[in-house]
């Protein structure tokens, strides 16, 4: 370049600069971050050294900004222009002058949310919920890479994954984005999902911390609990993620705990989390949930997202006026940017690339592969095979063109759009059911080229029947769809579809039942059917998944994560107790000031304290459909030999056969049932191991306890105890069928 050339690229510069100053709308745009240099580069230091080097620089004014999000593309406060990814759900704007990138968030629970309004692809894996069917820690890990991957790609470097509340209510309209109600099975997967997240530089997050087990009224509901229960129930799955997976990010919920917001409890953010967990990340708060300023900072919220109410001018104006100090300031942005520091999302800044959508489809086929569960095979009509069929009946569910997903912020995208949209309507909508273009009927057509596959939509019962008695086999689809923002009005399926599965039934012996369900659901039909399999929300290559293992390619391994209970009346809670009118429906109804002020509470007492999913119903006798940690497999396993070991460290060890003529994995479970001096519940999960074995191997199974998986919560002490005295180890199949059993002494 001459000269000449040189300055008047210098000048134009420096005029494109004063206009960008001077024409309202430029100034808003994204400040482009200078390249990270600075002493806090030197990644020989520790992230909470390098955090520390850069708040000595920072002004007053840059530490308030990234106490807080910007608003959300809704707002069209963020625009392609000012944001670097594809516009997600909350953006926080770091520290461009000394190069600190913003913090740019998408929701992703089961695949990143939003990428068709932005003309991009995202996988949707099998909802949460099935990834814990298959009780698989390797593929929940999987299940977050493949999250953190596609979220890089789109430009993100935070994932708002991670949901780990329990089921302790099974009709909220979340439990498929959650992990099942048992606070060591969903605590030991959520870490490695998050894990898994993570180690593609991307921020990894738990939420919804705590206690947000309902929707209805999610934003004013105040949940009374004993600290013991919720310490031992949901709280537990959250310590067992925090310590395991090490999140960046706790993401606190809408709701009251024993009176205060949990996005200003000291005793939740401060006391356990951050104190008793160890946890060194930051927490934000979910979307509106801020409610104060010096209240939520002196509790030990972070950040406010995805607005600036609470923590921008008026945060500004308390640390001026002394009643936020300095020091509490500076703690809040340790946690903010030693969180980037140590997910990696300052070293390995975020490039955008295209997604690989057939990698993603073959990760999401496996792990509904492991996590569809066979809950009844009567007579080995599973699985099928092709050369005797000469005719099958499909009916239910739109399953000639695709299978439904979970909704609200959970959801994902399918490529084509909604497989059931009627022309003309364009892009998917907040809480409309959303199917996705995986077509049973064409996977079951595959695999059966030779016979006629017949389809019935299942709208008229009697219709389908009679396809069904001219069909060899009948394979009836039927759904139970949920979402954010609403609870399910019972666990029956919904749409007449319990007359539909009777009727079919009835038509033809041979009468296979598929579930695309999140809650668990009531069978009043549960003798008619031959087989019933639970596919849960199935992801995008849902229908492959589910034809391998109907036809047998892949032999069933996934168990409950869920008790299926016979009826509603067997619930702790007749029916989920509703808010005053204005909360009702959580956003729309609320005026800016009531919902920054807080809706009015209601109670919600969590009486059943820690008998949570199976404990409740072992305790209280009460018969279910289909227990937790129940699945069948076409293989038989047998379990014997068991010893067990005391130490610092009990030591369960046991003989596992596959005894029938097919490769399988098995779930091997381990249950302890505690001193009656404990005053537990019958019996809690303390292990697992998922073992594959060939037809007629054997295998020694070893599984090491965790201590605090034995003990109790002791209020008085406030921390765990293990309570000295006589324990029973149990380990078998389901928690229903335990056929092992050992006696040791604890000390
Ligand atoms: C949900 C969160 C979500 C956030 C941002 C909230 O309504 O509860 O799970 O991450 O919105 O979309």
């Amino acid at each position: 370049m001459k000269r000449s050339q040189l300055r008047a690229a210098i000048c134009a510069c420096a005029l494109l600069s004063f206009v960008q100053l001077a024409i309202p709308g430029f100034s808003q745009r994204r400040q482009q971050p200078v390249k990270p240099s600075g002493p806090w580069m030197d990644t020989s230091l520790s992230p909470d050294q390098r955090a520390d080097l850069v708040i000595k620089e920072m002004t007053l004014d840059e530490k308030i900004a990234v106490l807080h999000g910007v608003g959300m593309p809704t707002d069209d406060s963020l625009t392609p222009e000012n944001m670097p990814s594809n516009r997600g759900v909350g953006y926080e704007v770091g520290v461009p002058r000394l190069g600190i990138p913003g913090i740019d968030m998408s929701d992703a629970a089961y695949g990143v949310r939003s990428s068709g309004a932005n003309g991009r692809y995202s996988t949707a894996l099998p909802a949460n919920v099935a990834a814990a069917a298959s009780w698989d820690p390797d593929a929940a890990y999987e299940y977050g890479k493949l999250i953190g991957t596609e979220l890089r790609a789109q430009g993100y470097n935070m994932s708002l994954g991670g949901g780990v509340n329990l089921t302790r209510e099974p009709r909220n309209g979340r439990t498929f984005e959650y992990l099942g109600e048992d606070p060591i099975l969903a605590g030991t997967l959520v870490a490695k999902l998050i894990e898994g997240t993570q180690s593609k530089h991307v921020i990894g997050d738990i939420k919804h911390y705590a206690l947000n087990d309902q929707e209805s009224g999610r934003n004013s509901v105040n949940i009374t609990i004993s600290h013991r229960a919720a310490r031992e129930s949901d709280l537990l799955a959250f310590e067992i993620g925090v310590e395991q997976g090490h999140p960046a990010a706790v993401m606190c919920s809408y709701n009251r705990v024993n009176g205060d917001f949990a996005c200003e409890n000291k005793w939740l953010l401060t006391d356990v989390v951050k104190k008793d967990f160890q946890f060194s990340g930051f927490v934000l708060s979910d979307w509106g949930g801020t409610h104060s300023t010096e209240k939520a900072s002196a509790a030990g919220l972070d950040n406010e997202e995805p607005g600036r109410i609470f923590y921008e001018a008026k945060y500004k104006a308390a640390v001026e006026a002394g009643t936020i100090s300095q020091a509490e300031l500076d703690e809040h942005v340790h946690r903010i940017l030693r969180s980037m520091f140590a997910a990696g999302v300052i070293d390995y800044p975020r490039q955008r690339g295209v997604v690989d959508p057939l990698a993603g489809l073959e990760v999401a086929r496996k792990i509904e592969e492991g996590g569809i569960v066979l809950l009844k095979n009567k007579a080995a009509t599973l699985p099928l095979v092709p050369l005797r069929l000469h005719t099958i009946a499909v009916v239910g569910a739109h399953s000639d063109v695709g299978m439904i997903s979970g909704g609200g912020s959970a959801q994902v995208d399918p490529p084509g759009g909604n497989a059931i949209a009627k022309p003309g309507e364009g892009a998917t909508r907040w809480q409309q059911e959303i199917w996705f273009p995986t077509s049973p009927l064409k996977a079951i057509q595959a695999r059966a080229p030779k016979a006629s596959v017949k389809y019935d939509s299942g709208d008229d019962p009697t219709a389908a029947a009679a396809l069904a008695k001219t069909a060899d086999v009948a394979v009836v689809f039927a759904y139970q769809w949920e979402s954010e923002g609403m609870d399910l009005p019972s666990l029956s399926l919904a749409h007449n579809q319990d007359a539909l599965i009777a009727a079919v039934a009835k038509a033809n012996p041979h009468t296979i039942v598929v579930l695309e369900n999140g809650s668990p659901v009531t069978m009043p039909w549960v003798d008619a059917p031959a087989a019933i399999v639970e596919a849960w929300y199935a992801g995008s290559d849902g229908a492959n998944a589910l034809a391998n293992v109907l036809f047998g390619s892949v032999n069933p391994s996934g168990k409950l994560p869920n008790t299926f209970p016979k009826s509603e009346v067997d619930l702790p809670h007749s029916t989920i107790t509703q808010p005053p009118p204005v909360s009702r429906h959580f956003d729309g109804a609320a005026t800016p000031e009531q919902w920054a002020k807080g809706l009015p509470p209601f109670e919600v007492t969590y009486d059943e304290g820690l008998k949570v999913g199976y404990k409740w119903y072992d305790a209280e006798n009460k018969p279910v459909l289909f227990p937790f940690g129940y699945g069948l497999s076409y293989t038989t396993y047998r379990y014997s030999g068991l010893s067990v070991t005391p130490g610092d460290k009990v030591k369960v060890s046991f003989t596992l056969t596959n005894a029938g003529a097919r490769a399988g994995a098995e779930i091997a479970e381990v249950y302890a049932a505690l001193p009656a001096t404990a005053e537990e519940p019958p019996k809690r999960l303390v292990g697992w191991s998922k073992v594959q074995l060939k037809a007629g191997e054997k295998k020694t199974v070893e599984i090491e306890i965790d201590p605090k998986y034995l003990s109790i919560f002791d209020e008085a002490k406030d921390g765990w105890t293990l309570v000295p005295g006589d324990y029973t180890i149990m380990v078998g199949g389901s928690s229903d069928k335990l056929p092992l059993k050992a006696a040791i002494n604890l000390k």
